[in-house]
């Protein structure tokens, strides 16, 4: 590998599907397509001596879990690990990408760029937008000033904590809410609109305090191991019946996606308090699309600090994985 290269990740998603029809947008197969045929298919890409590739997996994102979380985390870590390494391209299917992309911001903690991309149609199609966003992420993980886990697509480069799919059919689907985007890739340029939103240590800005500021990658667990946590709505007419369903199966965590400020029915409310009180830990996320919710005297459960209800989620997961390494730990030297 020389100097500088750049090593793209192949997961699957649609920028890897593809259908018996160029015109057929919604009936295809995701994840068909290698990560070699995906760079070969960019002008100028493939026969690039600057770029290695890998398939850690072939998934509809949908399907994502925790086994292939952890194998890119740790193929993530490896790969940035080697000096000749500018920096990773990840691809990727759009439905949980942010959830992805959070992910590795805070179990890797690069600060070589990481940048995440995907496709809103198949390869297959006469709009396929996969090569071209593709292209994209690779200029945005050469650039000089990149660091940390950023998602390009559609010409926007969003961070990772701030990203959201909001559309499920614009080929621009994903927003950055009130944070605004980072700024544009165009014809193979950077337009900022914002300072790259990362320190150079460890990119604390993105990670809430609660999770070690060191890479946790090689140190996750066998997936069958990670605290289970779970996220519940506030809507018109619910209870509290799903909560003790869920603290019945031993749930560790439960994330509450409130209405507005994080408001939650009477009844929501009173069924999650005894879980708090008994040391399940509850989160209170918004399901507003934007905006974050505001603490305020009085409120009976913390809120997600800004995180989204997935995102919050994952936050929380994270935070109990280190609780139980450090319990670990401390049992190991008593
Ligand atoms: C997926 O998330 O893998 C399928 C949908 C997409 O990539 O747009």
């Amino acid at each position: 590998m020389q100097a500088g290269s750049i090593v793209v990740l192949g997961t699957g998603g649609t920028i890897a599907g593809r259908s018996i029809d160029a015109l057929d947008n919604i009936g295809y197969t995701a994840a068909q397509l290698g990560i070699e045929s995906l760079t070969a298919s960019v002008p100028g890409l493939g026969e690039a001596k600057l770029l290695l590739t890998e398939q850690v997996s072939q998934i509809d994102s949908k399907d994502m879990g925790f086994a292939v979380w952890r194998l890119l985390a740790q193929r993530v870590t490896h790969f940035l690990a080697r000096d000749e390494v500018k920096g990773l391209v990840i691809t990727h299917g759009t439905d949980t990408l942010e959830e992805t992309a959070f992910f590795v911001s805070l179990v890797c903690r690069p600060v070589k760029p990481v940048v995440l991309t995907c496709a809103m149609r198949p390869a297959s199609s006469l709009q396929a937008d996969g090569p071209q966003n593709l292209r994209d992420a690779v200029c945005v993980a050469r650039w000089p000033g990149a660091g940390g886990v950023v998602v390009v697509c559609a010409g926007r480069i969003h961070a990772a904590r701030d990203v959201q799919k909001v559309h499920p059919y614009r080929l621009d689907a994903f927003d950055s809410g009130d944070a605004g985007v980072i700024g544009h890739v165009e014809e193979g340029r950077l337009r900022l609109m914002r300072e790259w939103p990362f320190d150079k240590q460890g990119r604390a800005q993105v990670a809430p305090e609660s999770i070690a500021a060191e890479s946790l990658a090689q140190s996750l667990p066998d997936p069958a191991h990670w605290p289970r946590v779970e996220i519940v709505m506030n809507y018109a007419g619910a209870d509290g019946r799903l909560v003790e369903a869920l603290v019945a199966q031993g749930v560790r965590g439960l994330v509450v996606a409130g209405t507005g400020n994080g408001s939650l029915h009477v009844d929501l409310e009173q069924a999650l308090l005894s879980p708090q009180a008994a040391g399940v830990r509850v989160v209170r996320a918004s399901r507003c699309v934007a905006g974050q919710v505001l603490a305020k005297a009085g409120d009976k459960l913390p809120d997600s600090a800004g995180l989204t209800p997935v995102k919050a989620r994952i936050a929380l997961l994270l935070e109990l994985m280190q609780k139980d390494r450090d319990g670990d730990q401390s049992a190991d030297v008593s």
